[in-house]
């Protein structure tokens, strides 16, 4: 496996490959990197003949109160779990390669509308870094495909209308969550929880199932089934920031007439805010 920091490098690389037809598929991550990390460049193996992954803390995406400098670090490992996989090249640049004239860039990309409400609303200006560093990797890159995690679905719904309105020419492809044996979904902050909040945390898992089960019975009292959401995950000792049933596509509150829903779910747990998300098809 390639390791490089380098714009140029990255470049070159990519050069030659396209020289030789190859065909490339990227899947961007912060590192730290679990199993669903792993699902997703498997996935991405399956798709193109070279694959790219990028390692890259995007301070941009992080609010003034968030965990920017606690956020976990573990290159080493990630390198060695990528080289395992099959992983062609692992680009992993510094901030100032990413941001040389600082994070107050005059340009940047922002997607408002989907990135309303949820973690849009809980985190003002996450979506407008994600997509900004998104769009600059993808300008680096330059994959055929992108692979993205649905467990982060807002920030998928977020890519995937930014591709489709900026005429990117790559194909956005959503993988499934992986999850713990508990069906806690994987997730990097899962590591700033103890054995027992980890017990805990399984609630919001189980809250999804229970709502998509009243979903898939006909109930379409999407308020009801909110507030008894929440009380349960209240009840369990979790502390919810948004339970909501949407229209899978555009995130807008579901309605009678929607067939493909998403239920969208955020909770505290002390500290840790999880995050996790069901789809319906009716
Ligand atoms: P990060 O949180 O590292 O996640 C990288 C990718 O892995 C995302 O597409 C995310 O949805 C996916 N992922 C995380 N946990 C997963 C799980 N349990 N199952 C399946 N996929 C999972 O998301 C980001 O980084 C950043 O916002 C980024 C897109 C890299 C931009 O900075």
């Amino acid at each position: 496996m390639q390791s490089v920091s380098e714009i140029k490098s990255l470049r070159s690389q990519i050069k030659a490959w396209r020289s030789q037809g190859l065909s490339i598929a990227f899947v961007p991550t912060m590192g730290n990197l679990h199993h669903g990390h792993f699902s997703l460049v498997e996935k991405a193996k399956t798709l193109a003949d070279k694959v790219v992954v990028s390692i890259f803390v995007n301070p941009m995406q992080f609010g003034a109160s968030e965990d920017l400098d606690s956020y976990p670090r573990t290159l080493t490992e990630d390198k060695q779990g990528l080289a395992e996989l099959g992983t062609d090249l692992v680009f992993t640049p510094s901030v100032e390669t990413i941001y040389p004239n600082g994070l107050a860039a005059q340009s940047y990309v922002d997607v408002p509308e989907v990135s309303l409400g949820y973690c849009g609303g809980s985190r003002p200006g996450h979506f407008k870094g994600v997509a900004t560093v998104v769009t600059k990797l993808f300008n680096m890159v330059q994959p055929d495909i992108a692979c993205f995690g649905e467990k982060d679905y807002q920030q998928l719904q977020v890519i995937k209308t930014m591709v489709r309105d900026l005429s990117m020419p790559i194909e956005i492809v959503g993988v499934p969550t992986k999850r713990e044996a508990s069906g806690l979904a994987m997730s990097s902050r899962n590591g700033y929880l103890s054995a027992q909040e980890k017990d805990t945390a399984k609630v919001l898992f189980q809250t999804l199932n229970a709502t998509i089960s009243s979903l898939q019975a006909g109930n379409t009292d999407f308020q009801q089934l909110e507030e008894d959401a929440k009380k349960m995950l209240l009840e369990h000792g979790l502390k919810p920031d948004y339970f909501n049933v949407a229209n899978a596509e555009t995130l807008k509150p579901a309605g009678p007439n929607d067939k493909h829903m998403v239920v969208l779910a955020a909770a505290f747990l002390g500290k840790v805010r999880l995050i996790d998300n069901m789809q319906v098809s009716l």
